[in-house]
């Protein structure tokens, strides 16, 4: 088998490599990156040696084509960061959903026999009770979210008119080791190391529903393995926590007093509340593995161990 991985070098994307490394020893895994801000060669350095890397662009068909032919696709390349979707929406539109079409006539062109989008539970937008099933309407409320959910609707396109064997992922909030800096978990850690003030948006009493990276991972090889194509596949783990909620349990986790919380002026369109129904996911075989109290101790953990290359980069 042949897997070729988009944004490999980003924070989901370089777990998911480590693991697809772990889990499929004897197979070929390629690395698509831009390398923009967000990427980082370092983030494979462990693996550098197991996979084979492409610097190049989803956008690009002739970087796209360098990867050559491959089985399964997993594409991760996104811009990610829903601030800067709202200061400068338009890389959102190019690399989200031009970078998405580019892969998908490549997917097309090269007959793969799995074409798997990780997309985000914040195309759903808003929910104030309950959870969001997989066919509930979409209705995202930032350029980031927007630009996912056209590119789902491309994806989905490509199976009707095509065929293409199309999976979708739609995760909750991931956290783990390799975050970049500007998410809000390495943020409160990396800041609360340094003694400096924690950000909390507005009240901080928005809600997310925290996955731990490796479960996200397994997840999307379960969807790939056993997931039917044209569907789409919601991944969470119901840890649902308010921002201030997570603030309190790093500071705590690191002996620092809540004088450092520091409430700023909430970010325009920021949704209160997010929350995924996984019983479709379930009844493939998956559920979470790690235990919240457990993998948010192990990620403060890794950003304390190495917190000088991960605070320079804020
Ligand atoms: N982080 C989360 O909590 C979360 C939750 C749900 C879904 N997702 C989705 O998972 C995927 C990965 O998210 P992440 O948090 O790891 O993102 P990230 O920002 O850490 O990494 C994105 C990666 O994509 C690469 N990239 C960007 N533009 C590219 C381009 N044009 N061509 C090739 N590579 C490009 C970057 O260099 C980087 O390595 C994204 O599609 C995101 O929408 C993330």
């Amino acid at each position: 088998m042949r897997f070729l991985v988009t944004g490999g070098a980003g924070f989901i994307g370089s777990n998911f490599v480590r693991f697809l490394v772990e889990r499929y020893p004897e197979d070929e895994i390629v690395v698509l990156d831009k390398l923009t801000y967000a990427g980082r060669k370092e983030n494979l350095r462990d693996v550098r040696k197991k996979i084979t890397f492409i610097r190049g662009d989803i956008c690009r068909e002739k970087d796209v084509n360098k990867a050559g032919s491959c089985d399964v696709i997993f594409n991760f390349a996104a811009e990610t960061h829903v601030d800067r979707s709202i200061s400068d929406p338009g890389i959102f539109v190019r690399t989200d959903v031009m970078g998405t079409c580019t892969l998908l006539d490549y997917a097309h062109r090269n007959n793969v026999s799995r074409y798997i989008q990780i997309s985000t539970d914040e195309v759903y937008g808003s929910i104030t009770r309950g959870s969001f099933k997989e066919g509930d309407n979409l209705d995202p409320s930032s350029p980031y979210s927007a630009s996912k959910a056209a590119a789902e609707h491309l994806v989905l396109s490509y199976y009707k008119t095509y065929d293409l064997p199309v999976i979708i992922t739609r995760s909750s909030n991931n956290y783990g080791p390799y975050q970049f800096p500007e998410k809000l978990i390495p943020v409160l850690i990396l800041k609360a190391l340094a003694n400096k003030p924690l950000p909390i948006y507005g009240t901080g009493l928005n809600v997310r529903d925290w996955l731990y990276v490796t479960d996200n991972c397994s997840g999307i090889d379960r969807v790939q393995s056993h997931g039917k194509t044209g569907e789409i596949y919601n991944i969470g783990a119901g840890e649902e926590r308010t921002n201030l909620e997570m603030a309190k349990i790093i500071l705590k986790n690191l002996k620092k007093p809540e004088k450092l919380l520091s409430f700023i002026r909430d970010r325009p369109g920021h949704d209160f509340r997010y929350s995924v129904d996984t019983k479709k996911i379930r009844k493939l075989g998956w559920k979470p593995q790690m235990p919240f109290e457990k993998a948010i101790i192990q990620t403060i953990d890794w950003y304390r161990t190495n917190t000088a290359g991960w605070s320079s980069l804020q």
